[in-house]
């Protein structure tokens, strides 16, 4: 039954470039989207995402110049902006340290207790940690160097791999929220064309921010989609191995 549901969705959803303004917009359908991507699973529940949703028309035109005046930006009912937050690594590991906390509060820890309660305390500090001389970045390389040499281990050390950490958790909301609206009956478009540093600054949001994506929602039109749904051959992608 839900098969055939989630297949409806998944053809349901394509990347709209005009959209209806005079169709009727229900807001209630981008908050339940938006509801609905922060259930999106993400790495270690660190939540590093921040999702906003543009209501006031400045901003909306604003975020139109950002995206280089782009169709879909241009003619959309509602624009909601997917930001990554790295920076805010400290407040989560608390803020899941705390849940932990509660959920083990007057019982005696066990080992998979003491484990999850590591796996914040010390894990995520050195996943995350970062300082302006790359030392954390040093320290992490001569750690996986030595506990990758002959088994496997995250190979995560520099800004890069910490921001396509991040970047992965958050498309994946964008996709959730996605799906949610074209499980509604609407439209929406993912944009990576737009100038981050306008964005940021619209949004005012500190340099630590990123754009991960901006995506128009609304009515769209028949126009708005401006081909067939072409991909390449599944032998190309798909591997049975
Ligand atoms: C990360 C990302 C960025 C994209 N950026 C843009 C964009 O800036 N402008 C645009 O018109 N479409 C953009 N797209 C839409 C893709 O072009 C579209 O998903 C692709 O052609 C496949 O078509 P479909 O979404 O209709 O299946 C983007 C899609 C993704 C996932």
């Amino acid at each position: 039954m839900y098969n055939q549901i989630f297949e409806n969705i998944i053809q349901k959803r394509r990347s709209v470039r005009i959209y209806d303004t005079n169709a009727p917009f229900d807001e209630s359908v981008v908050k339940r989207a938006l509801d609905r991507a922060v259930l999106s699973p993400n790495s270690s529940n660190m939540q590093l995402w921040e999702f906003y949703w543009v209501k006031s028309k400045e901003t909306k035109e604003a975020l139109e110049m950002a995206c280089m005046g782009q169709s879909a930006a241009k003619t959309a009912n509602q624009l909601v902006v997917f930001v990554t937050r790295q920076d805010k690594w400290k407040e989560r590991v608390q803020w899941n340290l705390a849940n932990l906390n509660k959920q083990f509060a007057g019982k005696e820890l066990t080992k998979k207790d003491k484990r999850a309660l590591e796996y914040y305390q010390k894990l995520m500090p050195l996943v995350y940690r970062n300082d302006p001389f790359g030392l954390n970045t040093i320290l992490r390389n001569i750690i996986v160097f030595f506990m990758g040499f002959n088994k496997p281990f995250l190979r995560i050390s520099n800004h890069a791999d910490q921001r396509v950490m991040c970047h992965k958790s958050c498309a994946l909301a964008a996709q959730t929220f996605m799906l949610s609206l074209a499980a509604e009956g609407y439209d929406t478009c993912p944009m990576e064309g737009f100038d981050s540093n306008l964005v940021k600054k619209i949004l005012k949001l500190p340099a630590a921010a990123e754009i991960n994506m901006i995506v128009a929602c609304g009515i769209g039109t028949p126009e708005g989609i401006y081909s067939e749904r072409l991909r390449v051959p599944n032998e190309e992608v798909i591997f049975e191995v």
